[in-house]
C-alpha cells in the first residue's frame, strides 16, 4: 500500500505509542495504593483507543497506574479488533510474544479485551494458553474483579453485552501525550448489519450516552488545554437520546436529542474547541447535520463517508441500505452546504461476487467524487456475518489485491490533487506539537483534516495559527505562519 496515503490498515499495524503515554511508573500513590502498573496495547479504530482510556480510568480507581514500559506492567491488557483477519493474526503474534514474558514471570496477568475478545470468547482461553482474562466491550467495570480473580488462580471471562452500558459517568485518563485532540465517545454498537461486518456481533446493540455527559467531558477537556473533539460512534448520524432514558420516550418532541442537536450543543463550548465526528453512515447523514455544520466555524468541515462500493449490486449484497445514486445526492447535499468540505472514505475490494464491472463502477464513483482521503481493504470474510452465511467469498485473493492497487493508486492521485489545490491558500491550523520528521517543524491540522507542517518558532499546542500554504505532497502540506490567533475561552454559560 503507498505509504502516503491516509490507510487505517498501516496506522494499525504500529501499537500507537504516542497513546501509550501519561505513564505514571512505579510506587504507590494516594490514588493508587497499591502501585500496581497496567500497560494496554490498542489495535483497530478510534473507538478501541477511546474505549483503552475508559479502561485506564477504571483500573485508576483500583489501584492501577498507567505504565508505557512493558517489563514493569503487572497487568497486560491488549484491546483487540475483529473487522479483518489480518488484526486478528497480528494480536495472535503478540500474544506469543508474550509467552516468553509470561514464563519469565508467571505472575504477569494477560487480557485481551474488545472485538476478538467478544468474539472468540473462552475459546482464546484454550487456544492461546497463556490469555488469563477475556473482557468483551461492556464489560470493563468488571475488570478489577476479573483481575482478581486471576489472582486467586483462575481464568476470569466477562463477555457478556449490554443494551445500557455505555460508561457516560467514567472520566477517561488520556493516554495521549498531546493533550490536544481528544475521542469522547457519544455512542456505542450498531444495529446495522452490513453483511460484511462482524462489529453487531462484537459490540452488540446500538446505545447513545447521555448529551449532558457529554457535554460536560467537552467542558472539562477544554479547561485541561484540549482544543479538539472526536465525537466517537459506529454511526454517529442514528444518534438518539431520550430524555427519560431506556427507551420511554414520553414526547419525542420535547425530549430528545439527535445528533444534529449534539453537535450544536458541543460547538457551543467555546469557539475554540474544534469538532469533530467519525463515522457517518450514508443512509442517516441527514440535511439538519449539514446545516450545523456550515453553521458553526468549529465543527470541522470535514466528513468521513463510508461508501464501500460505488456498485449498486454490490451494495446491496453488503446490505447496505442505499444505491449509488442516494450516496451521490449525499455527496451534494454535503457540497451545497459546505462547497470546501473535504470527503473521506472506506472502500471494500473483492466483496462477494464482484464482478470487473462492479469494481470498475467503484473506481468511477471514486473519480467522480474526488475523495480528500480513503481507507481501502481488501474483503476478509468473518465468521457468523451475513456475508459468511448466505455469500461466497469467491474473488481470488490475486485479484482482490489488484483491485486493491488500482484504488489505492487512484487514491493518490486524488489526495494530491486536493493537496495542489491549496496551495497559496491560508489555513487555521490548531498547532499538535513536533512533526515526525523534525523537531525543528511542528504540525498541526486544518480544518478539513489535512497535516500541515510550519516552522517551530515559538508556538505552542493547542494554540491557532494562520499558515500560507507554499508546498505538499499527498500526506501533507507545508507552508508559513503569517497570522496568530487571539485565544478565546469557554463560552459563559459554561464559566463556573
Ligand atoms: N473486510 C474488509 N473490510 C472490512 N471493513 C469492515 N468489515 C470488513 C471486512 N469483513 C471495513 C469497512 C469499514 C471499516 C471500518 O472496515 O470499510 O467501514
Ligand atoms: Fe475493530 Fe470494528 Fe471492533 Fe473497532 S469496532 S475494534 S474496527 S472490529
Amino acid at each position: 500500500m503507498g505509504s502516503s496515503i491516509n490507510i487505517r490498515e498501516s496506522r494499525v499495524k504500529v501499537i500507537d505509542e504516542a497513546r501509550q503515554g501519561e505513564a505514571t511508573m512505579g510506587n504507590a500513590t494516594p490514588e493508587n495504593p497499591n502501585g500496581k502498573l497496567l500497560y494496554i496495547e490498542s489495535y483497530g479504530c478510534q473507538m478501541n483507543f477511546s474505549d483503552s482510556e475508559v479502561v485506564a480510568s477504571i483500573m485508576s480507581k483500583n489501584g492501577f497506574s498507567t505504565t508505557k514500559d512493558l517489563d514493569n506492567a503487572d497487568v497486560v491488557l491488549i484491546n483487540t479488533c475483529a473487522v479483518r483477519d489480518n488484526a486478528e493474526l497480528r494480536v495472535r503474534n503478540r500474544l506469543t510474544e508474550f509467552k516468553k514474558r509470561k514464563s519469565d514471570n508467571p505472575n504477569l496477568v494477560v487480557g485481551i479485551l474488545g472485538c476478538m475478545a467478544e468474539r472468540l470468547k473462552t475459546n482464546l482461553l484454550e487456544e492461546e494458553q497463556l490469555v488469563d482474562l477475556i473482557a468483551g466491550p461492556d464489560a470493563y467495570r468488571d475488570l478489577p474483579n476479573l483481575v482478581e480473580e486471576v489472582g486467586s488462580g483462575q481464568r476470569a471471562v466477562n463477555v457478556l453485552l449490554s443494551r445500557e452500558e455505555t460508561y457516560a459517568d467514567i472520566s477517561p485518563v488520556r493516554l495521549d501525550t498531546g493533550g490536544v485532540n481528544a475521542f469522547v465517545t457519544i455512542m456505542r454498537g450498531c444495529d446495522n448489519m452490513c453483511s460484511f461486518c462482524v462489529v453487531p456481533f462484537t459490540r452488540g446493540r446500538e446505545r447513545s450516552r447521555d448529551p449532558q455527559t457529554i457535554v460536560s467531558e467537552c467542558v472539562d477537556l477544554f479547561n485541561k488545554g484540549y482544543r479538539e473533539v472526536t465525537l466517537l460512534g459506529q454511526n454517529v448520524n442514528s444518534y438518539r437520546w431520550n430524555m427519560t432514558s431506556k427507551g420511554e420516550v414520553k414526547d419525542e418532541t420535547i425530549q430528545t436529542t439527535n445528533f444534529a442537536q449534539l453537535l450544536e450543543m458541543v460547538a457551543k463550548v467555546s469557539p475554540d474547541l474544534r469538532v469533530r465526528y467519525s463515522t457517518s453512515h450514508p443512509k442517516d447523514m441527514t440535511d439538519e447535520v449539514l446545516e450545523i455544520m456550515a453553521k458553526y466555524e468549529n465543527i470541522c468541515e470535514y466528513i468521513h463517508l463510508p461508501v464501500q462500493s460505488g456498485s449498486t449490486q454490490v451494495l446491496a449484497r453488503m446490505n447496505r441500505g442505499y444505491t449509488r445514486e442516494w450516496y451521490l445526492n449525499r455527496i451534494a447535499a454535503i457540497k451545497k452546504y459546505m462547497p470546501d468540505c473535504a470527503i473521506s472514505t472506506d472502500i471494500i475490494t473483492g466483496f462477494c461476487g464482484e464482478t470487473e464491472e462492479e469494481h470498475q463502477e467503484t473506481i468511477s464513483l471514486m473519480k467522480e467524487v474526488r475523495y480528500e482521503y480513503a481507507y481501502m481493504f481488501k474483503y476478509s470474510e468473518r465468521p457468523k456475518t451475513l456475508a459468511e452465511r448466505k455469500f461466497e467469498d469467491d474473488v481470488p485473493e490475486d485479484v482482490k489485491s489488484r483491485r486493491l492497487n488500482e484504488i489505492i493508486d487512484l487514491q493518490q492521485e486524488d489526495s494530491l490533487y486536493w493537496h495542489k489545490l491549496q496551495i497559496g491558500s491560508v489555513k487555521k491550523v490548531l498547532v499538535e506539537g513536533p512533526s515526525k520528521r523534525s523537531e525543528e517543524e511542528w504540525c498541526g491540522r486544518d480544518g478539513r483534516n489535512s497535516m500541515v507542517i510550519f516552522p517551530k518558532e515559538n508556538f505552542e499546542r493547542g494554540q491557532y495559527i494562520k499558515v500560507k500554504i507554499t508546498e505538499c505532497t499527498s500526506a501533507t502540506l507545508k507552508g508559513e505562519v503569517v497570522e496568530v490567533l487571539e485565544r478565546n475561552g469557554l463560552s459563559p454559560e459554561f464559566v463556573v
